[in-house]
């Protein structure tokens, strides 16, 4: 028996959703469409039932925040990402998560279809059948590369700022993190950009969460709240803070796979900082400046209790 049931809604609503949604799909993929104008209107509509201008009129600051051009995101603020193409796509970022504020963006019918119309204008690549619930955050949007019959549950960040891969039937449960960037422990802004690839059918689950530049198998599985820091093989099932594959689903082998960490390299590193670029093997660890005496642990002890 199939697990999910198919569910239909009056029709009139039906006609007017997909009319409404044809027209945004239209209007998205014509270059001359000014994505901050038309996102901006439609949230007016949207969220407060009136024109932009009427808004405006009304309710100025409820008006000028949802025009993109006055907001800024966190993603636009980092030196890896690339102004131009954020531009581009940071209008729809803001319309999928001003939508997914609203009550309707609990709706499946209408939240559903909306963001499969808006992943195809925000992402580098996405499938047939992309299912997103409400409330995913992306930091750019742009590095996203979603195959057919993607599942993404509620709650769930998708960093992609060093790329995510989701093959083929992956899964994405609620909660769960997946990063593609990171920082030195000892400088923060020597940050390492590295791919996050979820192979075909592998399944992340509830609150788990990915760190970049791990590589999981296709029809793995990641145990809730595990923590992932590395290749995951096929079938493997990893659990634990940090994960660890302790069992291994008991069936046949598949004819081919996809993405295979005991075959595929690890996702090559970028570094997107020119002030700390890619050491050479000599440079691996960073010298103790001249004079500067770091503190030792003992040493705050003895400071705190005062002896
Ligand atoms: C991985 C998972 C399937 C294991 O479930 P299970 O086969 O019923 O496993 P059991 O409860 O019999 O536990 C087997 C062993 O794994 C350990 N274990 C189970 N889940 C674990 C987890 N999330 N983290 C760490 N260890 C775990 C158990 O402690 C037990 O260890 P032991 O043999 O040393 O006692 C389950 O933890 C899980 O993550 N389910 C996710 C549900 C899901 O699919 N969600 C997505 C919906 S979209």
């Amino acid at each position: 028996m199939p697990w999910l049931r198919a569910l239909t809604i009056p029709a009139d609503a039906s006609d007017a959703f997909g009319t409404f949604l044809h027209d945004l799909d239209a209007r998205l993929s014509d270059p001359a469409t000014d994505r901050d104008v038309l996102v901006r209107d439609l949230l007016a509509q949207l969220v407060h039932a009136r024109s932009f201008e009427a808004l405006l009129a009304d309710a100025p600051l409820a008006a000028l925040n949802l025009d993109p051009r006055n907001v800024t995101l966190e993603a636009e603020y980092y030196a890896a990402t690339d102004p131009e193409r954020f531009a581009r796509v940071k209008p729809l970022l803001w319309l999928w998560k001003n939508f997914d504020l609203t009550p309707a963006g609990g709706s499946a019918t209408f939240g559903i279809d909306l963001r499969r119309v808006l992943a195809r204008h925000v992402f580098r690549r996405v499938g047939r059948n992309f299912k997103c619930w409400q409330n995913v955050e992306f930091s750019v949007g742009y590095n996203m590369e979603v195959g057919d019959d993607v599942v993404v549950h509620r709650n769930v960040l998708l960093d992609d700022i060093g790329g995510i891969v989701l093959h083929d039937g992956a899964s994405i449960s609620d909660f769960v993190n997946v990063y593609s960037h990171t920082h030195s422990v000892l400088d923060m802004p020597d940050v390492t950009l590295r791919p996050t690839v979820i192979g075909r059918g592998a399944r992340v689950t509830y609150h788990a969460t990915v760190l970049a530049g791990s590589v999981i198998s296709d029809d793995a599985m990641i145990a809730t709240g595990a923590l992932v820091r590395g290749p995951v093989e096929p079938h493997g099932i990893a659990m634990g803070v940090p994960a660890r594959v302790t069992r291994v689903k008991d069936r046949e082998a598949f004819a081919s796979y996809v993405v295979d960490s005991r075959r595929d390299p690890p996702p090559a590193a970028s570094k997107p900082n020119p002030d700390f670029p890619h050491p050479t093997p000599a440079q691996t660890r960073l010298p103790q400046p001249e004079g500067l005496e770091l503190p030792r642990p003992e040493r705050l002890q003895a400071e705190r209790s005062g002896s």
